[in-house]
């Protein structure tokens, strides 16, 4: 059985597309491709189908990490498998969740599995444009976060 993990920001551009790709990257390097989905959306509508912002972009080139995809919305289907792990960046993609769907016990802020940083919230660099420090504290987040799943799931 596979476990599904998709992380949710705002505009699903920025934040979550990153965090997706690092994520993948560790599954692919520690051989849990088949194991461990990986997918990516937004709370909001704003940026349906484009690809993630150039600084996100940016970054995971900078990094060697691949990513080609698009944004989507989130929705009730996504919050429907209860093996899933929904992994959002900040606690307003946590309010508006729970305030759409209801209380989701799958639900986790990525930085509650982060080793290194007391800060709880990916801060958004749609408008501050501090796409290094995102990616840092998303790579410590995934990081724990991928340890969680092997541990829980005894995989
Ligand atoms: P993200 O960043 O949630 O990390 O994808 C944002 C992208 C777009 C907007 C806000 C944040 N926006 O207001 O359009």
């Amino acid at each position: 059985m596979m476990v599904r993990v998709l992380f949710i920001c705002l505009g699903n551009i920025c934040r979550s597309p990153m965090a997706e790709a690092v994520f993948q990257k560790l599954v692919d390097d520690a051989g849990l491709t088949g194991k461990i989905s990986v997918d990516s959306a937004g709370t909001s509508a704003y940026h349906i189908g484009e690809p993630a912002h150039p600084g996100t972009r940016r970054v995971l080139t900078h990094h060697d990490i691949p990513y080609d995809g698009r944004a989507r919305q989130v929705n009730i289907e996504d919050t429907q498998n209860g093996k899933s792990y929904l992994i959002a960046m900040d606690s307003d993609n946590v309010a508006e969740l729970n305030r759409r769907f209801g209380e989701l016990p799958s639900l986790h802020r990525l930085l509650d599995f982060a080793d290194h940083t007391s800060v709880h919230d990916v801060p958004d660099p749609y408008y501050s444009d501090n796409f290094d420090y995102v990616y840092r504290l998303v790579e410590d987040g995934c990081q724990g976060l991928l340890q969680t799943i092997r541990t829980n799931e005894a995989i």
